[in-house]
């Protein structure tokens, strides 16, 4: 069989969310499936592989054909809890010993932030890239994953807004998401690592040239404007770019592995029964630059 890619709903968003089939990529890829794989991300901004019994060596292989992995260091586990391998990040409700975390565990209520629309690593200079995040264990119900097409966000505000928006920069920080949820329990050496960065409210994608609005709750602050009149604005504009029809809500199937652009797409994570495992394991293709670094 060979590569095909279809949207996941033609008829409702036929540009976004695209489901691979025909291809095993637990295995080592051919270049031009890498570029196909690609091209698909660039069109779809989401894309749905089922059936991937990864282990974390092949999910970094797959991961590596689209640019170097991030280092998973931005939680707060310390190195003794560590779970998994400095290139995996812990995107689970587990500890070392693979129990479910405590309802008050530190690690599991900072996690609580991911059920807030973000783009991931948009506290870092250079973000994100690609996220993969490969389901291991999933709950008995819930714990969906929902993404929303930042392009037709940007695309569908009115030429006003447009304008508004461009040339914006905004600080993006892991201390404004969570104090959203009212996690604020920060030593002062996390504090001095979640120093925020700047990164431009519309961003243009690499490959395609296509703008996006790049927002995310981590975004807390427009430089030049008052805090509550920019927290007021970005708050419509997140809003705005989650309405139901921007949005593909992921259910788990045990061995999905599903890839997001972060340069063209927000998501978070819904609720589940927070008694049962859920076990997911993601690496993160970084960017190439800052989103300063490009041309307006
Ligand atoms: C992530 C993330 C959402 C989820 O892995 O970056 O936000 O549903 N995950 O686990
Ligand atoms: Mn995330």
């Amino acid at each position: 069989m060979t590569l095909s890619i279809r949207p996941i709903d033609p008829v409702s968003r036929p540009f976004f969310g695209g489901i691979a089939s025909g291809i095993d990529i637990t295995k080592p890829l051919t270049r031009e499936q890498a570029a196909e794989i690609e091209k698909g991300m660039d069109q779809y901004g989401v894309m749905v592989f089922n059936d991937q019994p990864f282990t974390d060596e092949e999910q970094m292989a797959f991961s590596r054909n689209f640019g170097e992995l991030e280092l998973a260091t931005n939680n707060l586990r310390d190195s003794k809890e560590q779970r998994l391998g400095a290139h995996i990040a812990d995107i689970s409700n587990l500890d070392a010993n693979n129990n479910v975390l405590a309802r008050e565990n530190r690690r599991r209520l900072f996690s609580l932030g991911t059920r807030l629309w973000h783009s991931d690593s948009s506290f870092k200079v250079v973000p994100a890239k690609y996220s993969l995040l490969s389901a291991r264990v999933i709950p008995s119900k819930g714990g969906n994953t929902e993404f929303a097409d930042m392009r037709a966000a940007y695309d569908s505000l009115d030429d006003e807004t447009k304008a508004e928006c461009e040339g914006l920069i905004c600080e993006h920080s892991q201390l404004y998401s969570r104090a959203q949820i009212g996690f604020g329990d920060f030593t002062d050496e996390e504090r001095k690592i979640f120093a925020p960065v700047q990164q431009r409210l519309v961003r243009r994608h690499p490959s395609t040239g296509r703008k996006s609005l790049y927002l995310a709750s981590h975004a807390g602050a427009i430089l030049g404007w008052p805090v509550p009149e920019a927290r007021a604005f970005l708050r419509d504009l997140v809003e705005h770019a989650t309405q139901r029809k921007y949005v593909y809500s992921h259910q788990w199937k045990k061995f999905d592995l599903v890839v997001w652009d972060n340069q063209a797409t927000m998501h978070r994570s819904r609720p589940f029964d927070a008694t049962e495992p859920r076990d997911m394991h993601r690496t993160t293709v970084a960017g190439l630059a800052s989103t300063m670094a490009q041309a307006a």
